[in-house]
């Protein structure tokens, strides 16, 4: 009987770490982000780079300004000064003023609203997306995520400009191709390589946490609900001993 106790303290304990998914899309050249929605100053640092370089063409419009500042311990009046940049109010959604068609019109493409994008792509696909711009031979914009995104690199001036090195590969059928090798930061940004990665972690973060707000909560009280029941097993387990003695 011993063993069943233990057997079940065990897997109590055992239980959040089975439901740890991975959520990472396939595909070559997704990088591990380090993001982390716990955070709260990575979080308030990527809403800060979301509001002035993405809001602009892509709208979050399942997102409150107000739960935002709950969320990630900011007041009215720094959403306010630092991140509200159209006529929105506090209590709106985080919508843009460009028109779908007009969108259309520039980029052959209407950016996608990014409420979801952190559950439907991940925060390492968004990281390695967001460092995954380079300028071709042509000079013009790619990306190694989105093979011919029609996004321009909008941090190009943070990030810097950085141009891809190839190496030949032969496939199994014989035939060799140009891939990637790697990068070249050929004209350096504002930021060095190491803060530019720390940007695109804090954005990756931010869309991990708009993906799904309650995640913040849903983890932390998911931690109560464990600790109750390994507690819970163990005054299950004595209530049994108990009963168990008379019997014995
Ligand atoms: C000038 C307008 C513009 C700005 C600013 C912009 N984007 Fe985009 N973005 C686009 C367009 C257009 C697409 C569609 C690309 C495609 O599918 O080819 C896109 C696509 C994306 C996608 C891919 C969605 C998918 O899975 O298909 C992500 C993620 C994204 N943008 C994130 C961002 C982030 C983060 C920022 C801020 C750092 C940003 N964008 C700023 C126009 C913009």
């Amino acid at each position: 009987m011993k063993k069943l106790a233990i057997t079940l303290l065990f897997s109590v304990f055992l239980l959040p770490l089975s439901s740890v998914t991975v959520i990472a899309a396939g595909g070559a050249g997704v990088e591990h982000s380090g993001a982390n929605i716990n955070d709260t100053a990575s979080l308030q640092r990527g809403a800060k780079w979301y509001a002035n370089y993405c809001l602009g063409c892509h709208s979050l419009s399942y997102m409150r300004y107000n739960r935002m500042a709950e969320d990630l311990d900011l007041t009215e009046d720094m959403v306010m000064e630092n991140l509200v940049f159209s006529d929105a109010k506090f209590a709106e959604t985080m919508d843009i003023a460009m028109q779908p068609e007009q969108a259309m019109a520039w980029f052959g493409k209407t950016p996608p609203d990014l409420s979801l994008i952190g559950r439907s792509r991940g925060a390492d696909w968004l990281y390695s997306y967001l460092r995954g711009f380079y300028r071709d031979e042509n000079g013009a914009w790619n990306n190694t995520m989105l093979p011919n995104a029609s996004m321009p690199h909008v941090l190009w001036q943070v990030q810097g400009i950085q141009t891809p090195v190839y190496r030949q590969e032969t496939d199994a059928s014989g035939f060799t191709h140009e891939v990637i090798d790697h990068f070249e930061l050929t004209t350096p940004g504002i930021q060095s390589p190491a803060e530019f990665e720390e940007t695109a972690r804090d954005i990756a973060a931010f869309l991990d946490y708009t993906g799904e707000p309650a995640k913040l909560k849903r983890k932390g009280v998911g931690v109560w609900v464990i600790l109750f029941l390994a507690f819970f097993t163990f005054i299950a387990y004595l209530l049994k001993a108990e009963y168990w003695r008379d019997v014995h």
